[in-house]
């Protein structure tokens, strides 16, 4: 988003423009920068064979899903559902990896028969599938590498405490069970947590990885899970995905040596592809002063956006309909009735009825967690790509909130 004519612009287009022709709220999705955060991934790592396996979660329309596509990268789904939708926008099975926790083994059966890649987090389904499939699937293991990392308590993953993976202190029982069923283990995969900001945690997570997987034959990729923290307030620090690419790309080609085979490297960020494209549009449709703060009321709340409240997470907002005059300090609230805090006491161009913000960092986990909580209807979504806006879904409308339900006729 830039200053040009005054104007806040995307590849030449006006936000305050698309707010007007598509309504409030409205998610906009900058498809160049998400083609431009796959190539700086991409050429991060340099001498190994990076795969990437965008984590579907982040944001899964069918749209983005196709764009992530042909720039070359696999997907990463965490329910069959997700597996599904990435089968529908074209990926082939072999390019998407699936990593569920705490599912039934019928929705795995259904995975194997759809032909993804399966990984598994639990000993109890390990067994599972070694009894029905012997070693005719294979299969890739992950790990719960117990290391305390993450932007906070709710996304961090890989800890002793920690519901997901399989404990690394279980790999004897592990290696038993892969012998006792001659399982075909193809990957090991580990995922620490998201906003992981320091280039040492995914060493240290290299580290046990390599470890772990010199107890097996026959590996084809380590999968070293998300996490690359992107920034979000003015001034924070993001992952630096250079020296991550350069230390990890160094270590990895180091143990690949020493394994006596080429292994892919396998990533699966959310945010790093997405968060930055993203911008939540909201209408403001009162500024109510209390003695404590001005509070600058919105046409959206968590139930479009749930980070502000359920992560405590920063993101930044901009008055895009005011590009002069002075700044005053604002609280952003939503319309939802509890607590619903977008933005406190933030600096913005001095604001009025019907101005439009622009909440940045959208573009991950925002509505991709959104609800109709307190039956409202969800944004429409446009995908701005070679200068042109396309609508990629449509604003939700009354029906939406009735269609599922039944009348009993009470
Ligand atoms: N791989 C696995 C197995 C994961 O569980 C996740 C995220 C990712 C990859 C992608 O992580 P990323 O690169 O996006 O950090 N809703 C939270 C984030 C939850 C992440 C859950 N797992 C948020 O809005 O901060």
């Amino acid at each position: 988003m830039e200053i040009i004519n005054q104007q806040y612009q995307i590849q030449g287009l006006a936000l305050t423009e698309l707010a007007k022709q598509y309504g409030t709220p409205l998610y906009v999705y900058d498809g160049q920068k998400i083609l431009d955060q796959v190539k700086v991934l991409q050429n991060a790592f340099t001498d190994v064979k990076l795969r990437i396996k965008y984590a579907t979660k982040a944001l899964s329309n069918i749209n983005i899903l196709k764009l992530v596509k042909k720039a070359g990268t696999g997907v990463d789904a965490v329910s069959i559902e997700e597996v599904k939708l990435c089968m529908h926008a074209g990926f082939e099975p072999h390019e998407i990896m699936y990593t569920p926790n705490s599912v039934s083994f019928e929705e795995f059966q259904e995975a194997v028969e759809l032909g993804v890649m399966i990984n598994i987090d639990n000993i109890p389904m390990l067994e599972h599938f070694g009894t029905y499939y012997g070693n005719k699937v294979p299969v890739c293991i992950r790990l719960n590498p117990h290391i305390l990392a993450g932007g906070n308590a709710k996304i961090s993953v890989g800890h002793i405490d920690s519901k997901f993976g399989i404990s690394i202190l279980q790999l004897k029982h592990v290696l038993k069970v892969v012998e006792a069923y001659d399982l075909q283990v193809v990957g090991l995969h580990v995922h620490t947590g998201s906003d992981i900001l320091d280039a040492e945690v995914f060493l240290k997570g290299a580290e046990i990885l390599f470890d772990a997987a010199r107890e097996f034959k026959g590996l084809k990729f380590l999968d070293f899970g998300g996490g690359f923290k992107v920034a979000y307030e003015p001034g924070d620090i993001a992952t630096d995905i250079k020296e991550v690419g350069n230390k990890v790309s160094k270590a990895f080609k180091d143990f690949c040596k020493e394994y006596g085979s080429e292994l892919e490297i396998w990533f699966e960020p959310g945010k790093f592809l997405v968060s930055e494209s993203g911008y939540l549009l909201v209408k403001v449709n009162v500024i109510k002063a209390t003695p404590a703060s001005t509070f600058v009321g919105v046409d959206s709340g968590l139930n479009h956006l749930i980070r502000p409240m359920m992560y405590d997470a920063y993101h930044g907002v901009v008055n895009i309909s005011k590009l002069d005059g002075p700044e005053r300090v604002y609280t952003v609230v939503g319309y939802i009735c509890e607590t619903d805090t977008i933005a406190a006491d933030r600096k913005l161009k001095e604001v009025q009825e019907g101005d439009i913000l622009a909440i940045k960092n959208a573009g991950a986990y925002g509505f991709s967690m959104s609800s109709n909580y307190n039956s409202r209807l969800r944004p429409a979504e446009v995908l701005l790509l070679d200068g042109k806006a396309h609508l990629i879904r449509e604003r939700e409308t009354f029906d939406d909130i009735l269609k599922h339900q039944i009348d009993i006729g009470l």
